[in-house]
Parts: structure tokens; sequence; C-alpha cells
């Protein structure tokens, strides 16, 4: 048989297998085997031996004596974020020294830990060497701990870079730093054990990264559902995944609706850490469900042009789920934690769904589409919906819901809309103690009003005023009487303009360390 040439063959010969994407060749593998080694020690940082020493340094606080005659007291001040980097030249068994200003002693919180220790590992790594130290500030402001997490965070995660699809790195790009250890003068097995919940926090947050930023057209649906099934294999999670087959049979009316308009199918991905419906035990179940559109163009109700690559991050609630389950899994945390994505595209086309449409979702409630771009809370309807089945302690949804809680918030904020005070009140504070912080709003009844359809039983838009907030009250037809929170991280999972020195441009991986951080003080309250 001779192959159809790809001018007159039968016209699929540029359509990639089913699932697959249009991506030619191998796509970048996901999860990532090249982090740099983190481990602890405990001794005195200035008799080490080490190409380079980071030193955090108090705003205004004398150096040590060796360390004060190294430099101009004139050229340090200890500002926070600042550094210097100092040769001791034998003064000192280190052959680099690299001051941080870590601020005023005050002011430190983890966050400004996690920062000041991106900058050093930016900035060790621009001076390519193989290993570095870096001496834990002890202060009374955040326990050690805290500290150690924070640290192990800061670094890893400021080192992030996608350069997955590039073929011709230079030189310049190419040295990635093998090891940091941890190094304290007071031996404390807390350190350790912070250290090790920040490693596994930021491996979570970097796989969040890597799916965010990769291309619609290799984090596809089916993508997605191949890396939940190979973590949950790696750790001992079931995994199920539904195609568009088993999506008819079981109802999922929403999801198939918004995936009509895309030759991707679409995937409803379950991971279950410790917990399935027939096995209950005493364990609360936490269920985690996250928006995971691939790519979003608005459908027939399309996008403008400008912006419209960034919508490749639509998936990054399921980012999200996909990293904290990883962090969980590797943290071995004694809880039940059930990981629930609608996954598809969406897109416009002959077969696409309609202004005007009415879907019949999971619940059995029927859905009128105002708007094709008000996709996320369709998908959501039937995840959400699916949750109850665990009867769960919680439900948290994150999703890049609207662009209206970027109004309102900007980038600083995530924001949460919830049925429960006590459950809204553990996210806040995880918010605090993560440094991804959650800033609620209303979901009063009066919003409940503005969904609700003349036609079908709701409205999948109701305009612009109060965007967020509707948005949510849609969703809260679909979580039954279970305590529910909405997180709302449009505006927080891409930058353009970092905010954070641990957050380099493209995705942030937000939600990780938020999740991870309620999850574990959830568990340690059991
Ligand atoms: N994925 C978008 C929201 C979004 C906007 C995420 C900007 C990240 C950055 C969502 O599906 C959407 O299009 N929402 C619409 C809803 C509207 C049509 C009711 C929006 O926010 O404009
Ligand atoms: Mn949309
Ligand atoms: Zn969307």
């Amino acid at each position: 048989m001779s192959e159809p040439s790809p001018e007159r063959g039968s016209g699929s010969t540029a359509r990639a297998i089913a699932g697959t994407g249009s991506y030619v060749g191998k796509p970048p593998a996901i999860v990532r085997d090249t982090l740099m080694h983190i481990s602890v020690t405990y001794g005195d940082a200035l008799k080490q031996s080490t190409p380079l020493l980071a030193l955090g340094a108090w705003e205004d606080e004398p150096l040590p004596g060796t360390v004060a005659s190294l430099l101009e007291a004139s050229d340090w001040n200890g500002a926070f974020k600042r550094t210097l980097v100092l040769y001791p030249r034998g003064a000192l068994p280190a052959r680099r020294l690299l001051l941080v200003g870590l601020g005023k002693r005050q002011a430190i919180t983890s966050d400004r830990l996690r920062e000041a220790a991106a900058v050093a590992a930016q900035r060790a790594r621009e001076l390519k060497v193989e290993r570095y130290l870096f001496d834990l500030p002890i202060s009374e402001g955040v326990a050690f701990a805290e500290s150690a997490q924070a640290l192990v965070e800061g670094s890893l995660l400021g080192l992030y870079r996608f350069r997955e699809y590039k073929t011709d790195l230079g030189p310049e790009d190419q040295h990635e730093i093998a090891a940091l250890t941890v190094i304290s003068s007071v031996q404390d097995e807390r350190i350790a054990q912070g250290a090790s919940i920040g490693e596994a926090v930021a491996r979570g947050v970097i796989l969040a990264r890597d799916l965010a930023n990769g291309p619609g057209n290799a984090i596809t649906p089916t993508r997605l559902g191949e890396v939940a099934e190979s973590i949950g294999q790696r750790l001992g999670m079931r995994v199920t995944v539904f195609g568009p087959a088993e999506l008819r049979q079981h109802g999922f009316g929403g999801l198939l609706g918004v995936a009509q308009g895309s030759s991707q199918p679409p995937r409803f991905i379950v991971i279950e850490y410790g917990a399935s419906p027939a096995s209950p035990n005493s364990l609360p179940t936490i269920c985690l469900v996250g928006k995971g559109i691939t790519f979003d163009s608005g459908g027939i109700s399309i996008k403008p042009a400008e912006h419209m690559d960034a919508m490749k991050m639509d998936m990054s609630g399921a980012a999200a789920v996909i990293g904290t389950m990883q962090a969980i899994g590797e943290l071995k945390l004694p809880l039940r934690v059930v990981g629930l994505i609608g996954a598809t595209e969406n897109m416009p086309s002959g077969t696409a769904y309609k202004p005007g449409d009415i879907l019949k979702t999971l619940s059995g409630k029927t859905v009128e589409v105002i708007n094709t771009d008000a996709e996320g809370r369709i998908v959501l309807a039937d995840a959400l919906f699916y949750a109850q089945r665990y009867q769960p302690a919680g439900i948290i949804d994150l999703a890049t819901l609207t662009g209206a809680i970027s109004v309102a918030l900007g980038p600083h904020a995530i924001g949460a809309m919830s049925n429960d005070d006590s459950l809204a009140q553990r996210i806040a504070q995880a918010g605090e103690a993560s440094g991804e912080r959650v800033w609620r709003l209303p979901l009063w009844d009066p919003y409940r009003e503005m969904v609700k359809s003349d036609v079908a039983d709701v409205k999948n838009s109701a305009g612009r005023p109060g965007g967020a907030i509707t948005a949510a009250a849609f969703l809260a037809n679909f979580v039954g009487n279970y305590p529910w929170v909405h997180l709302d991280i449009a505006g927080t999972a891409w930058t353009d303009k970092p905010t954070k020195a641990y957050t380099p441009t493209g995705a942030t991986g937000v939600g990780v360390r938020l999740l991870v951080q309620a999850l574990r003080t959830w568990a340690d309250g059991l």
C-alpha cells in the first residue's frame, strides 16, 4: 500500500492521534528528575569549606567580626533582598560569601524568608557554583520548621525556569546548581522536617507550573489524565480517568457540552489518596476540584486575539490539584483526599455548544448557556456534584474562573467564596501561613437570584456586575449542603511582571502551597 501524499490524502494526515495534541514528536517530560538536591546539616556556617556560603543579614545589625572585616560598612546595610558577593581569600574557609539582606528583624515573615532565599539562589546560579550552603536565619518571628520550609521553597521556586521547548540554550543559560545544604547553628530535628516539607511543596508547585506553562497542543485533557495516572502509580493513589463514553454513560452533560466543539476528547480525572467511597474509614475526606480547560478560546463567544495565547493556562486549577496530590502523597499526610478534574478544550466549531443551548448537568439541573466563554463553571458543576458522593468534610475548588476577580483583587490575593464560615476561615489562615493570601467575598442570596434562568434552572452568565461572585453563586447550586469554598485564581495563576522573587514570569503554580498548608493543619487537628 502506498502512503497518501499530504496534499492529496484523506485530510487526516495533519491530525494527531486522538488526544495527543498536535505537537509533532515526543513532547517534553512533565515530571522533572533534575531538581537541586537539598540537605540539612548542623554547625557553624563560618567554619565551613564551601564554594559559596549564603548568609542572611538583618538590616542595620552588626555582621560577625570576620565578615565585617571583609567589607566597607557603608557598602552594606542589610536592606531586604539586597545582595553582596565577597571573596574572603582565606579569611574564611568559604571561597565566596553571599550576603543576603533580610530587612528588619521585626518585619521578618516566612514569606520574606522565601523571597530572600530565592534571590540568593538566583545569585548563586549566576556565579555558576555547583553547590552552596545557606545559613538558616534564626529569629523569634518565624519558627524553625517554618524557616527551613520557606528557605527550601524559595530556593527551589526562585530557580524555576520553563525552557523545555527551547532547542538552542546558550552556555550562559545552561548552568544549574546541583545541591543546596541548609546549615543551622541550632540543632533541632524540626529543621530537617521543615526542609523536607518545603521540598515536597516546591516539587508540587513546579509540577503545577510546568503543566500550566505547557502549550495547549501538548497539555491536552488526555495528557493531564496520563500525568495524573503516572503520579498515582508512583505514590500509590488510585486514579480513574473517564473518557467520552463513560462521561455519556454517567451523564456529565456539562463537561460534554463544553467539549462538543473540540477534536480533543474530554477527560474526567479522579485521584484518590487514601480514599474511595467504597472503603470508608474514620478519617475525613476532603475533595479538591480543579478547572482543567487546556485551552479557552471562548468558543462561539470567542475571545479577542490579543492575549488569547495565555489561555493555555486555563487549567491552572487542575494543575494545582495535581501538584497538591503529588505533595501530600510524598508527605504521606494522614487524611483522605480526592482530586477531581474536569478537563476539556473550549473551542468554536460547527459542533460547538452555542449561546441559547440548554445543557443537562450530572446533577440533573439544567443550565442555559448565555455565553460559551463562561465554560469553567459548567465543567465545575459536574465535578462539584460528583464530589458529593464522597460525603466530604470539605470541598475546595480552584479555578481560573473570571476576569472579574482580577479586577477586584489584582495579582495579590486569591478570591474566596464559601457557604461555610469555618472552612473559609481555615483557608484564609492557610493563606496567611503559606504566603498565598486569600480574600473572601460575599455569597448572599441576591447574588444567587442573579443566576436564575427564565428557561432553565440556572444560566451561566449574569453579565459583568459582581462577575466573580455570580460565578460562585452558579457553582453553589451543585455542592449540596457540603462545606465548600471556591477559590478564583484567575488573577494569581499567571504573572507577566513577577511580584515575588520566587515567582518568575509565566505560570505561578498558585494553590499548591495554600492547599498543602490547609491539609497539613487539617491533619494535625484531627
Ligand atoms: N478562563 C476565563 C477567565 C480568565 C480570564 C482566566 C483572564 C484568566 C485570565 C473564563 O473562562 C472566562 O472567560 N470568563 C469570562 C466569564 C464571562 C463570559 C461571564 C470572563 O471573566 O470574562
Ligand atoms: Mn472562558
Ligand atoms: Zn476559562
